[in-house]
């Protein structure tokens, strides 16, 4: 799989592995799988309250670590402690270091949010994290960031489908050399069923997933959908023998409707 280089030199994979809502050994087995199915990056989160099991499946991997990428997230209540919530997710994890820490969402409170991510840069001098970054934000907490640090995060993971593809918030990162990766990849199913996608995974002989993650993958925007079936996690990495044409990523681009299928990071969490 071709990888990507993030600002700081670190290669990322151009496609990754979703861990959100799956559970116990439904969670531990699909982690396996995907490793099988030629996945190395796994996004994980303290939040998905799943680490122990997405760490029992890295546990199965025989090959070299630095061979994986593993991303997981602080939620803002870490805020006050990164080096505990960093210390809690790498021991579920089984892992000395992640390639990857963000803060899941920014919270309200930008004194709180800029302190987490001096103590995110503490973590990544120290060596336990190889690249800071960040998720939920708007521009102006990503220039936050750089005003106060000096240089912008690694990765940006946001919200990014067909139907929702923040392409002013992409095209700012992009000029910045911020990696932006997809969450939410297929609108959670919700843009496979889509006209257009239909027709197009009629004309390559592909499904209406693959025709999907192809688009994210030429975007350079790195698309980590989840799946707990073996079927689906192999459909979904076996995107790399087709292009799509530039017409038909525009016909894809043409399918922006400015309605996002995720919450609201400035209300959401409450209370942060
Ligand atoms: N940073 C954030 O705030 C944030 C927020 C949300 C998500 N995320 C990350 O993004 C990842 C992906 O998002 P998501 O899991 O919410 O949504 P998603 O990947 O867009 O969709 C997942 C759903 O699609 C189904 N699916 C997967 N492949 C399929 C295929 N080829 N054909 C038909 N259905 C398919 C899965 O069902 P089966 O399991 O039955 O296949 C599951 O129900 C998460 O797992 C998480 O790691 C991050």
């Amino acid at each position: 799989m071709d990888k990507l280089t993030l600002s700081n030199g670190i290669a990322i994979p151009c496609m990754g592995f979703g861990c959100y809502n799956a559970f116990d050994d439904v969670i531990t087995s699909a982690v396996r799988m995907a490793l099988e199915a030629g996945y190395r990056y796994i996004d994980s989160a303290a939040f998905y309250k799943n680490e122990p099991a997405v760490g029992e499946g890295l546990s199965s991997y025989s090959g070299a670590r630095e061979d994986l990428f593993v991303l997981s997230k602080a939620w803002p209540s870490a805020f006050e402690d990164m080096e505990a919530a960093f210390g809690c997710t790498a021991k579920d994890l089984r892992l000395e270091y992640l390639d990857a820490y963000i803060i899941h969402w920014p919270g309200t409170n930008d004194k709180r949010r800029l302190s987490a991510y001096e103590q995110l840069l503490r973590l990544t001098e120290k060596g336990y994290v190889r690249a800071p970054g960040v998720s939920n934000f708007n521009i102006t907490q990503l220039q936050q960031i750089k005003d106060e640090f000096g240089v912008y995060p690694a990765v940006h993971e946001i919200e990014c489908h067909p139907s929702y593809q923040q392409r002013e918030l992409i095209d700012w990162c992009r000029e910045r050399q911020i990696q932006i990766i997809s969450y939410e990849p297929l609108n959670r199913t919700k843009d496979l069923s889509l006209p257009a996608v239909s027709m197009l995974a009629e004309k390559y002989g592909k499904t209406p997933a693959q025709i999907v993650l192809r688009w994210h993958v030429q975007h350079d925007q790195i698309p980590i959908p989840k799946s707990g079936n073996r079927d689906r996690i192999t459909e979904n990495i076996s995107l790399f023998d087709f292009e799509l044409s530039a017409d038909d990523m525009e016909a894809i681009d043409a399918l922006e409707t400015g309605v996002k299928d995720g919450l609201d990071a400035s209300k959401f969490p409450a209370g942060f």
